[in-house]
């Protein structure tokens, strides 16, 4: 059970909130698709950790990411002009480069080079990674790109989409670390999603023991929480996620080197992005790959905006209660993140983590929390937020388990962690 205070300290990241400065100087935040940003296309707005940036891409490539708010007197740089290198704002046409260095300011009559060199460069380091645009917010020393077993594979087996969630970022992330959801939340999805999978179905044990026991332990990215499952036979279902914090989870597929990614990016205090894909080491992704049909109930994928929110409160967010009657179990029939997304933001804005529960199936959780609660103090001690396990990780080390041990074998040794 946390303190009001520890709640907020948790959850709020605008403005001076110590959780946004700690997010800002340890991560690097994905923001976009790549796809999402095109060479000559209007200034794309990206609002992180409650601050408003625009990035574009000039001809070359090259992504520019800079404040909204024009250095010269503050007009956003969303009106701006996309003049292929620079973005030019409308109102007095200072001219900014991808690089976040002002390169015109016509309006200023004298030494114009000593006026520019005067002004403070905004320099927001970029890296295209898993199909996405990610950037570092939290000046130098520029943090290390995070080791995750989907950011070593070719762009075809990696599958991403984006979400944007009215809710705050650790229900996100919390609602991805939490395993035992999947056997109940998820139930009506299950046997699709299985069919899907080469192998079947594994996953389809999730519904045989849907209260798991846990094992939670402490990696070098963050918790390996592993979700033990004791089937009739006597043999085990074993599944790690992988939470490599702040918030990214690493979720299992049905074989190894197969998983999701959930990734919980705040917008602000009471927003998130939802980054989720899939991805394989064997798998060619595209919009009809089985396993990506088998999220989606209604046909339609857009990857920009794949899970969008359809309802609100007053109509218990769109829920389709003459579906349930049929017998789906959540009525939400649309796509399977759907159903993640509204318990979510059922909560509220910022759940109050005072009045909840928390039960044996939510010790990964408690412990993702316990883990952010010392980052904090971490960072107020001058020391990496992850100390004293932060050393460096191979990729692989990251990588989710979804297995079957059998009857006689520990399933540490089984799946050799
Ligand atoms: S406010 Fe942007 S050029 Fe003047
Ligand atoms: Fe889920």
């Amino acid at each position: 059970m946390l303190t009001h205070e520890q709640n907020d300290q948790l959850s709020r990241v605008e403005g001076d909130a110590p959780m946004g400065q700690l997010l800002r100087h340890w991560a690097w935040f994905p923001f976009a698709l790549s796809e999402q940003i095109k060479p000559g296309d209007a200034p794309f707005r990206v609002r992180l950790v409650g601050s408003d940036y625009v990035a574009f891409r000039a001809p070359d490539g090259r992504i520019g990411f800079v404040d909204e708010a024009c250095p010269h007197r503050g007009v956003s740089l969303a009106l701006a002009r996309n003049e292929g290198c620079v973005l030019r704002c409308i109102f007095h046409g200072w001219a900014i480069d991808v690089t976040g260095n002002v390169v015109e300011a016509p309006t200023h009559s004298g030494d114009s080079e000593t006026f520019l060199s005067r002004i403070r460069s905004q320099h927001y380091p970029i890296c295209e990674a898993a199909g996405l645009v990610w950037v570092w917010l939290g000046g130098d020393p520029v943090g290390e790109f995070p080791a995750m077993p989907f950011m070593e594979l070719p762009g075809e087996n990696v599958w991403m989409t984006v979400t944007r969630v009215d809710c705050n970022w650790l229900q996100g992330v919390e609602a991805s670390l939490d395993s035992a959801h999947v056997g109940t939340l998820h139930k009506s999805w299950i046997p699709k999603l299985a069919a899907s999978v080469r192998q079947g179905a594994t996953i389809a044990l999730s519904l045989k023991a849907v209260a798991p026991n846990y094992d939670v332990e402490r990696k070098p990215f963050g918790l390996s929480a592993t979700a033990l499952r004791e089937l009739d036979d006597g043999s085990t279902y074993v599944r790690t996620t992988q939470y490599v914090a702040p918030f990214v989870n690493i979720v299992p597929g049905s074989e190894q080197s197969e998983g999701s990614i959930f990734m919980g990016v705040p917008i602000d205090d009471t927003h998130h992005l939802l980054f989720f894909g899939y991805f394989s080491d064997k798998i060619a992704f595209d919009e009809n790959t089985p396993r990506v049909q088998a999220l989606i109930g209604n046909g339609r994928v857009d990857r920009g905006n794949f899970a969008p929110f359809k309802g609100t409160r007053e109509d218990r967010w769109g829920q389709d209660r003459a579906l349930m009657d049929q017998g789906h179990f959540t009525g939400f029939g649309d796509n399977l993140l759907e159903e993640d997304i509204v318990v979510q933001v059922s909560m509220g804005p910022i759940v109050d983590r005072t009045r909840e529960h928390p039960s044996s199936s939510d010790v990964a959780i408690v412990q993702a929390r316990m883990l952010l609660l010392r980052a904090l103090r971490n960072r107020n001690a001058g020391e990496h937020p992850l100390a004293p396990h932060n050393r460096g990780w191979r990729a692989a080390e990251a990588s989710p388990v979804d297995r079957v041990t059998p009857a006689d074998q520990d399933w540490r040794t089984s799946v050799g962690a």
